[in-house]
Protein backbone atom coordinates (compact mmCIF):
# COMPACT_ATOMS: atom_id res chain seq x y z
CA UNK A 1 0.00 0.00 0.00
CA UNK A 2 1.43 3.84 -0.87
CA UNK A 3 0.67 6.53 2.07
CA UNK A 4 0.49 10.10 1.70
CA UNK A 5 1.21 12.24 4.90
CA UNK A 6 -0.14 16.03 4.35
CA UNK A 7 1.83 17.91 7.14
CA UNK A 8 4.53 17.04 8.63
CA UNK A 9 4.23 18.59 12.36
CA UNK A 10 4.17 16.29 15.39
CA UNK A 11 1.17 13.72 14.09
CA UNK A 12 2.23 14.07 10.68
CA UNK A 13 5.65 13.02 10.69
CA UNK A 14 5.23 9.95 13.72
CA UNK A 15 2.62 8.76 11.27
CA UNK A 16 4.79 9.08 8.55
CA UNK A 17 7.97 7.36 10.39
CA UNK A 18 5.68 4.72 12.09
CA UNK A 19 3.90 3.80 8.81
CA UNK A 20 7.42 3.87 6.29
CA UNK A 21 8.91 1.44 9.37
CA UNK A 22 5.92 -0.83 8.74
CA UNK A 23 7.13 -1.73 5.31
CA UNK A 24 4.57 0.82 3.99
CA UNK A 25 5.88 3.39 0.61
CA UNK A 26 5.07 6.56 2.15
CA UNK A 27 5.57 10.17 0.65
CA UNK A 28 5.20 13.06 3.21
CA UNK A 29 3.74 16.43 1.95
CA UNK A 30 4.58 19.85 3.50
CA UNK A 31 4.21 23.38 2.37
CA UNK A 32 7.58 24.34 4.41
CA UNK A 33 9.90 23.94 1.97
CA UNK A 34 13.26 24.44 4.79
CA UNK A 35 11.58 21.61 6.89
CA UNK A 36 10.98 19.02 3.97
CA UNK A 37 14.25 19.99 2.50
CA UNK A 38 15.93 19.63 6.04
CA UNK A 39 14.14 16.36 6.31
CA UNK A 40 15.52 15.19 2.87
CA UNK A 41 18.73 15.64 4.70
CA UNK A 42 18.38 13.92 7.75
CA UNK A 43 17.24 16.97 9.88
CA UNK A 44 14.61 16.48 12.14
CA UNK A 45 12.54 19.75 13.26
CA UNK A 46 10.68 18.14 16.50
CA UNK A 47 12.26 16.59 19.57
CA UNK A 48 10.75 13.16 19.91
CA UNK A 49 12.30 10.14 21.67
CA UNK A 50 13.11 7.37 18.74
CA UNK A 51 11.55 9.90 15.88
CA UNK A 52 15.64 9.93 14.51
CA UNK A 53 16.31 6.18 14.52
CA UNK A 54 13.16 5.54 12.96
CA UNK A 55 13.45 7.91 10.28
CA UNK A 56 16.49 6.81 9.43
CA UNK A 57 15.86 3.46 9.80
CA UNK A 58 12.54 3.57 6.98
CA UNK A 59 15.50 5.68 4.31
CA UNK A 60 13.98 4.70 1.13
CA UNK A 61 10.59 4.09 1.73
CA UNK A 62 9.62 7.58 3.26
CA UNK A 63 10.17 10.75 1.03
CA UNK A 64 9.67 14.49 1.84
CA UNK A 65 7.85 16.98 -1.06
CA UNK A 66 6.08 19.98 -1.16
CA UNK A 67 4.92 18.89 -4.29
CA UNK A 68 1.10 17.27 -3.57
CA UNK A 69 1.11 15.82 -7.42
CA UNK A 70 3.21 13.14 -6.02
CA UNK A 71 0.30 12.08 -3.98
CA UNK A 72 -1.52 11.20 -7.22
CA UNK A 73 -0.68 6.82 -6.46
CA UNK A 74 -0.75 6.64 -3.03
CA UNK A 75 -4.12 4.89 -1.90
CA UNK A 76 -4.79 6.47 1.43
CA UNK A 77 -3.43 10.22 2.14
CA UNK A 78 -3.59 11.46 5.88
CA UNK A 79 -4.38 15.03 6.55
CA UNK A 80 -2.24 15.66 9.58
CA UNK A 81 -2.42 19.21 9.46
CA UNK A 82 -2.34 22.22 12.19
CA UNK A 83 -5.86 23.60 13.59
CA UNK A 84 -4.86 26.54 15.60
CA UNK A 85 -7.63 28.39 17.62
CA UNK A 86 -7.76 32.19 16.15
CA UNK A 87 -9.67 34.41 18.67
CA UNK A 88 -11.11 31.10 20.86
CA UNK A 89 -12.58 29.51 17.18
CA UNK A 90 -10.80 26.42 15.20
CA UNK A 91 -9.30 27.64 12.21
CA UNK A 92 -9.74 24.83 9.59
CA UNK A 93 -8.16 26.98 6.68
CA UNK A 94 -5.11 24.25 6.44
CA UNK A 95 -7.13 21.55 6.93
CA UNK A 96 -9.37 22.89 3.72
CA UNK A 97 -7.01 24.15 1.20
CA UNK A 98 -5.30 20.34 1.75
CA UNK A 99 -8.35 18.81 0.76
CA UNK A 100 -8.75 20.79 -2.48
CA UNK A 101 -5.28 20.42 -2.98
CA UNK A 102 -6.04 16.81 -2.61
CA UNK A 103 -7.82 16.69 -5.74
CA UNK A 104 -4.88 15.49 -7.08
CA UNK A 105 -5.72 11.68 -5.46
CA UNK A 106 -6.82 8.79 -8.05
CA UNK A 107 -10.91 8.51 -7.28
CA UNK A 108 -9.80 5.38 -5.36
CA UNK A 109 -8.07 6.90 -2.95
CA UNK A 110 -9.03 7.87 0.80
CA UNK A 111 -8.14 11.15 2.88
CA UNK A 112 -8.01 9.55 6.20
CA UNK A 113 -8.34 13.32 8.89
CA UNK A 114 -6.25 13.02 11.42
CA UNK A 115 -6.20 16.31 12.36
CA UNK A 116 -8.42 17.61 15.53
CA UNK A 117 -11.16 19.11 13.94
CA UNK A 118 -14.73 19.85 14.75
CA UNK A 119 -17.84 17.59 14.33
CA UNK A 120 -19.00 18.62 10.28
CA UNK A 121 -15.27 18.93 8.83
CA UNK A 122 -15.19 15.81 7.44
CA UNK A 123 -17.75 16.16 5.48
CA UNK A 124 -16.45 19.91 3.95
CA UNK A 125 -13.24 17.65 3.17
CA UNK A 126 -15.07 15.15 1.10
CA UNK A 127 -17.10 18.41 -0.44
CA UNK A 128 -13.91 20.10 -1.56
CA UNK A 129 -11.73 17.11 -2.35
CA UNK A 130 -14.37 14.95 -3.94
CA UNK A 131 -12.98 11.97 -2.22
CA UNK A 132 -14.18 9.46 -0.03
CA UNK A 133 -13.26 10.43 3.52
CA UNK A 134 -12.67 8.94 6.95
CA UNK A 135 -12.05 10.21 10.46
CA UNK A 136 -9.02 8.88 12.02
CA UNK A 137 -8.18 10.80 14.93
CA UNK A 138 -4.98 10.61 16.95
CA UNK A 139 -4.41 10.17 20.77
CA UNK A 140 -0.85 10.30 20.60
CA UNK A 141 1.11 11.84 23.55
CA UNK A 142 3.85 14.23 23.08
CA UNK A 143 7.53 11.67 24.43
CA UNK A 144 5.55 8.69 24.15
CA UNK A 145 4.36 9.57 20.16
CA UNK A 146 5.94 6.45 18.71
CA UNK A 147 4.40 3.85 21.09
CA UNK A 148 1.25 5.63 20.93
CA UNK A 149 0.88 5.31 17.34
CA UNK A 150 2.42 1.67 16.89
CA UNK A 151 0.10 0.62 19.98
CA UNK A 152 -2.50 2.96 20.40
CA UNK A 153 -5.38 2.30 22.79
CA UNK A 154 -8.04 1.98 20.08
CA UNK A 155 -8.70 2.99 16.40
CA UNK A 156 -11.48 5.19 15.77
CA UNK A 157 -12.55 5.02 12.42
CA UNK A 158 -15.40 7.39 11.15
CA UNK A 159 -17.04 7.43 7.86
CA UNK A 160 -19.53 6.32 5.91
CA UNK A 161 -18.23 4.04 2.64
CA UNK A 162 -18.00 0.99 4.21
CA UNK A 163 -14.73 -0.12 1.23
CA UNK A 164 -12.99 3.19 2.35
CA UNK A 165 -13.37 2.52 6.25
CA UNK A 166 -12.26 -0.92 5.40
CA UNK A 167 -8.99 0.66 3.45
CA UNK A 168 -7.87 2.81 6.24
CA UNK A 169 -8.39 0.00 9.07
CA UNK A 170 -6.05 -2.13 6.99
CA UNK A 171 -3.22 0.36 6.98
CA UNK A 172 -2.88 0.26 11.20
CA UNK A 173 -3.86 -3.97 10.91
CA UNK A 174 -0.49 -4.15 12.34
CA UNK A 175 -1.56 -2.85 15.73
CA UNK A 176 -3.65 -5.33 17.98
CA UNK A 177 -5.29 -2.23 19.18
CA UNK A 178 -9.73 -2.94 19.46
CA UNK A 179 -11.21 -0.86 16.26
CA UNK A 180 -14.41 1.52 16.62
CA UNK A 181 -16.16 2.10 14.02
CA UNK A 182 -18.42 5.41 13.98
CA UNK A 183 -19.69 7.90 12.03
CA UNK A 184 -17.81 11.26 10.94
CA UNK A 185 -18.96 13.30 13.38
CA UNK A 186 -19.30 10.26 16.36
CA UNK A 187 -15.26 10.02 15.21
CA UNK A 188 -14.55 14.11 15.65
CA UNK A 189 -16.28 14.21 18.91
CA UNK A 190 -14.62 11.76 20.41
CA UNK A 191 -11.69 13.21 19.95
CA UNK A 192 -12.89 16.73 21.68
CA UNK A 193 -14.60 14.70 23.88
CA UNK A 194 -11.62 12.90 25.36
CA UNK A 195 -8.94 15.37 25.49
CA UNK A 196 -11.72 17.97 27.25
CA UNK A 197 -12.62 14.96 29.72
CA UNK A 198 -8.62 14.84 30.39
CA UNK A 199 -8.63 18.69 30.96
CA UNK A 200 -11.45 18.86 33.11
CA UNK A 201 -9.95 15.92 35.42
CA UNK A 202 -6.98 18.27 35.72
CA UNK A 203 -8.63 21.10 36.81
CA UNK A 204 -10.58 19.28 39.08
CA UNK A 205 -7.92 18.03 41.21
CA UNK A 206 -6.44 21.35 40.93
CA UNK A 207 -9.35 22.85 42.79
CA UNK A 208 -9.26 19.94 45.31
CA UNK A 209 -5.74 21.34 45.65
CA UNK A 210 -6.75 25.14 46.14
CA UNK A 211 -8.53 23.66 48.69
CA UNK A 212 -6.02 21.16 50.30
CA UNK A 213 -4.06 24.81 50.70
CA UNK A 214 -6.57 26.31 53.16
CA UNK A 215 -7.13 22.85 55.20
CA UNK A 216 -3.91 21.51 56.34
CA UNK A 217 -4.29 18.43 54.08
CA UNK A 218 -2.38 17.07 51.01
CA UNK A 219 -3.82 16.91 48.25
CA UNK A 220 -1.61 13.64 46.91
CA UNK A 221 -2.89 11.53 49.69
CA UNK A 222 -6.44 12.36 48.43
CA UNK A 223 -5.56 11.88 44.71
CA UNK A 224 -4.32 8.79 45.53
CA UNK A 225 -7.03 7.18 47.59
CA UNK A 226 -9.59 8.34 44.92
CA UNK A 227 -7.61 6.43 42.09
CA UNK A 228 -7.75 3.00 43.68
CA UNK A 229 -11.64 3.70 42.31
CA UNK A 230 -11.53 2.18 39.47
CA UNK A 231 -14.08 4.44 37.81
CA UNK A 232 -12.18 7.10 39.00
CA UNK A 233 -8.69 6.16 38.22
CA UNK A 234 -5.13 7.04 38.69
CA UNK A 235 -4.36 8.69 35.50
CA UNK A 236 -4.76 12.47 35.05
CA UNK A 237 -5.37 13.17 38.82
CA UNK A 238 -2.06 14.81 39.20
CA UNK A 239 -2.17 18.27 40.78
CA UNK A 240 0.16 20.83 39.87
CA UNK A 241 -0.16 24.36 37.84
CA UNK A 242 -2.42 23.08 34.80
CA UNK A 243 -2.08 22.10 31.62
CA UNK A 244 -0.18 23.06 28.91
CA UNK A 245 1.15 22.26 25.40
CA UNK A 246 -0.03 22.32 21.96
CA UNK A 247 -3.54 19.99 22.26
CA UNK A 248 -5.30 20.71 25.65
CA UNK A 249 -5.70 24.70 25.94
CA UNK A 250 -6.51 24.64 21.95
CA UNK A 251 -8.83 22.17 22.01
CA UNK A 252 -10.83 22.69 25.27
CA UNK A 253 -11.43 26.46 23.78
CA UNK A 254 -12.19 25.35 20.52
CA UNK A 255 -14.98 22.68 21.74
CA UNK A 256 -16.56 25.61 24.11
CA UNK A 257 -17.04 27.67 21.40
CA UNK A 258 -18.63 25.01 19.35
CA UNK A 259 -20.84 24.01 21.96
CA UNK A 260 -21.20 27.61 22.55
CA UNK A 261 -22.65 28.17 19.01
CA UNK A 262 -25.05 25.17 18.61
CA UNK A 263 -26.56 26.31 21.61
CA UNK A 264 -25.72 24.07 24.68
CA UNK A 265 -22.41 25.29 26.21
CA UNK A 266 -20.30 22.96 27.77
CA UNK A 267 -19.71 24.49 31.00
CA UNK A 268 -18.00 22.18 32.80
CA UNK A 269 -15.38 22.44 30.19
CA UNK A 270 -15.46 26.31 30.30
CA UNK A 271 -14.74 25.69 34.23
CA UNK A 272 -11.90 23.54 33.60
CA UNK A 273 -10.81 25.98 31.19
CA UNK A 274 -11.11 29.15 33.86
CA UNK A 275 -9.23 27.14 36.22
CA UNK A 276 -5.99 26.20 34.32
CA UNK A 277 -6.01 29.77 33.39
CA UNK A 278 -5.58 30.96 37.09
CA UNK A 279 -2.84 28.50 38.14
CA UNK A 280 -0.04 30.88 36.41
CA UNK A 281 -0.57 33.39 38.54
CA UNK A 282 -1.36 31.47 41.86
CA UNK A 283 1.87 30.22 41.43
CA UNK A 284 2.95 33.61 41.40
CA UNK A 285 0.93 34.55 44.74
CA UNK A 286 2.49 31.41 46.27
CA UNK A 287 5.92 32.99 46.26
CA UNK A 288 4.74 36.28 46.88
CA UNK A 289 3.49 34.47 50.13
CA UNK A 290 6.92 33.02 51.41
CA UNK A 291 9.53 35.63 49.77
CA UNK A 292 7.19 38.66 50.12
CA UNK A 293 7.43 41.86 47.72
CA UNK A 294 8.55 40.39 44.19
CA UNK A 295 9.93 43.53 42.98
CA UNK A 296 13.88 43.70 41.78
CA UNK A 297 14.41 40.70 42.91
CA UNK A 298 15.59 36.92 41.56
CA UNK A 299 13.69 34.09 40.54
CA UNK A 300 14.67 31.40 38.87
CA UNK A 301 12.17 29.35 37.02
CA UNK A 302 13.15 25.21 36.83
CA UNK A 303 11.61 23.69 33.34
CA UNK A 304 10.18 25.94 30.48
CA UNK A 305 8.80 22.82 28.51
CA UNK A 306 5.42 22.48 28.71
CA UNK A 307 5.89 18.64 30.71
CA UNK A 308 8.99 16.76 31.00
CA UNK A 309 10.80 14.92 28.36
CA UNK A 310 9.83 17.35 25.65
CA UNK A 311 11.49 20.77 24.33
CA UNK A 312 8.50 22.00 23.49
CA UNK A 313 7.23 25.58 25.18
CA UNK A 314 3.77 25.79 23.64
CA UNK A 315 1.75 27.30 25.79
CA UNK A 316 4.27 25.88 28.86
CA UNK A 317 3.16 27.33 32.15
CA UNK A 318 6.64 28.26 33.06
CA UNK A 319 6.64 30.30 30.56
CA UNK A 320 3.39 32.28 31.59
CA UNK A 321 4.98 32.56 35.06
CA UNK A 322 7.73 34.47 33.74
CA UNK A 323 5.95 36.69 32.04
CA UNK A 324 3.46 37.64 35.41
CA UNK A 325 6.52 37.65 37.27
CA UNK A 326 8.52 40.59 34.40
CA UNK A 327 5.48 42.57 34.74
CA UNK A 328 6.05 43.29 38.37
CA UNK A 329 9.62 44.31 37.94
CA UNK A 330 11.06 40.54 39.28
CA UNK A 331 14.30 39.45 37.12
CA UNK A 332 13.55 36.20 35.90
CA UNK A 333 16.20 33.42 35.22
CA UNK A 334 15.27 29.70 33.63
CA UNK A 335 16.57 26.57 33.58
CA UNK A 336 15.55 23.44 31.03
CA UNK A 337 17.13 20.56 30.41
CA UNK A 338 16.31 20.39 26.71
CA UNK A 339 13.52 23.72 26.01
CA UNK A 340 15.31 26.53 24.49
CA UNK A 341 13.60 30.17 23.96
CA UNK A 342 13.91 33.62 23.66
CA UNK A 343 11.62 34.75 25.99
CA UNK A 344 13.32 34.42 29.32
CA UNK A 345 17.14 34.32 30.13
CA UNK A 346 18.59 30.59 30.39
CA UNK A 347 21.25 29.49 32.07
CA UNK A 348 23.14 25.93 31.48
CA UNK A 349 22.74 24.87 34.85
CA UNK A 350 20.33 24.10 37.16
CA UNK A 351 22.60 24.89 39.87
CA UNK A 352 23.91 28.07 38.27
CA UNK A 353 20.00 28.84 38.28
CA UNK A 354 18.92 28.50 41.74
CA UNK A 355 22.31 29.78 42.82
CA UNK A 356 21.92 33.40 41.25
CA UNK A 357 18.41 33.28 42.30
CA UNK A 358 16.54 34.31 45.60
CA UNK A 359 13.40 32.33 44.63
CA UNK A 360 12.66 28.85 42.76
CA UNK A 361 9.72 28.47 41.29
CA UNK A 362 9.29 24.60 40.16
CA UNK A 363 6.82 24.61 37.22
CA UNK A 364 7.76 21.08 35.10
CA UNK A 365 8.89 17.38 36.59
CA UNK A 366 11.81 16.63 35.19
CA UNK A 367 13.90 14.00 36.38
CA UNK A 368 16.36 15.76 37.25
CA UNK A 369 14.66 18.43 39.42
CA UNK A 370 14.30 15.44 42.22
CA UNK A 371 16.11 15.43 45.14
CA UNK A 372 17.89 18.88 44.79
CA UNK A 373 16.37 19.71 48.27
CA UNK A 374 20.39 20.45 49.46
CA UNK A 375 20.24 23.14 46.82
CA UNK A 376 16.97 24.79 47.57
CA UNK A 377 17.86 25.22 51.44
CA UNK A 378 18.58 28.80 51.79
CA UNK A 379 15.72 29.40 48.65
CA UNK A 380 12.44 30.80 48.66
CA UNK A 381 10.54 27.43 46.90
CA UNK A 382 7.43 27.12 45.69
CA UNK A 383 7.02 23.28 44.37
CA UNK A 384 4.67 23.95 41.36
CA UNK A 385 5.05 19.92 40.23
CA UNK A 386 5.10 18.18 43.89
CA UNK A 387 8.75 16.68 43.13
CA UNK A 388 10.52 17.86 46.65
CA UNK A 389 10.68 16.30 49.69
CA UNK A 390 9.29 18.91 51.61
CA UNK A 391 10.38 17.81 54.76
CA UNK A 392 13.51 18.89 53.84
CA UNK A 393 12.78 22.46 52.92
CA UNK A 394 12.39 25.76 55.21
CA UNK A 395 10.28 28.09 53.47
CA UNK A 396 8.47 27.15 50.90
CA UNK A 397 4.69 26.35 49.27
CA UNK A 398 3.59 23.30 47.51
CA UNK A 399 0.61 23.30 45.40
CA UNK A 400 -2.43 21.59 47.29
CA UNK A 401 -0.26 21.07 50.25
CA UNK A 402 -0.88 22.78 53.77
CA UNK A 403 -0.03 25.72 55.22
CA UNK A 404 2.76 25.56 56.92
CA UNK A 405 0.88 25.30 60.41
CA UNK A 406 1.29 23.66 63.25
CA UNK A 407 2.12 19.89 62.83
CA UNK A 408 2.61 19.96 59.70
CA UNK A 409 5.79 22.35 59.29
CA UNK A 410 9.04 21.08 58.75
C1 LIG B 1 -2.41 15.33 24.93
C2 LIG B 1 -3.28 14.06 25.02
O1 LIG B 1 -2.84 13.24 26.11
C3 LIG B 1 -3.26 13.28 23.73
O2 LIG B 1 -4.13 12.16 23.81
C4 LIG B 1 -3.70 14.20 22.61
O3 LIG B 1 -3.67 13.53 21.39
C5 LIG B 1 -2.83 15.45 22.57
O4 LIG B 1 -2.85 16.10 23.82
P1 LIG B 1 0.18 15.98 25.18
O5 LIG B 1 -0.19 17.38 24.86
O6 LIG B 1 1.39 15.40 24.54
O7 LIG B 1 -1.03 14.96 24.79
O8 LIG B 1 0.40 15.96 26.76
P2 LIG B 1 -0.09 15.11 28.03
O9 LIG B 1 0.97 14.18 28.44
O10 LIG B 1 -1.43 14.55 27.83
O11 LIG B 1 -0.14 16.29 29.12
C6 LIG B 1 -0.91 17.46 28.90
C7 LIG B 1 -0.70 18.47 30.02
O12 LIG B 1 -1.40 18.08 31.19
C8 LIG B 1 0.74 18.70 30.44
O13 LIG B 1 0.95 20.09 30.59
C9 LIG B 1 0.83 18.00 31.78
O14 LIG B 1 1.80 18.58 32.61
C10 LIG B 1 -0.56 18.19 32.33
N1 LIG B 1 -0.98 17.18 33.29
C11 LIG B 1 -1.14 15.87 32.92
C12 LIG B 1 -1.25 17.53 34.61
O15 LIG B 1 -1.12 18.71 35.00
N2 LIG B 1 -1.68 16.58 35.48
C13 LIG B 1 -1.84 15.28 35.13
O16 LIG B 1 -2.24 14.47 35.98
C14 LIG B 1 -1.57 14.91 33.81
Amino acid sequence: MRIGVVGLGYVGLVTAAVLADKGYEVVGVDVDERKVEGLNCGRVPIYEPGLKELLTRSQGRLTFTTDYSRLSDVDVAFIAVSTPTVNGRISLDYVLSASRSLKVLGKDSVIAVKSTVIPGTARKVRELSGREVVSNPEFLKEGSAIRDTTNPDRIVIGGEAQWAMDLVEKVWSFTNSPVIRTTWEEAEMIKYASNSFLAVKISFINEIANLCERLNCDVNVVAKAMGLDPRISPHFLRAGLGYGGSCFPKDTKAFLSFSEDLGEPLRIVGAAIQVNEERPLRAVRMLEEVMGELRDRVVCILGLAFKPNTDDTRESVGLKIASLLKEKGVRVIGYDPMARTESVEQVSTKEECIARAEGVIVATEWEEFKGIEDLLKEKYVVDGRRILDLSKLKRFRAVGYGRMTEGRSP
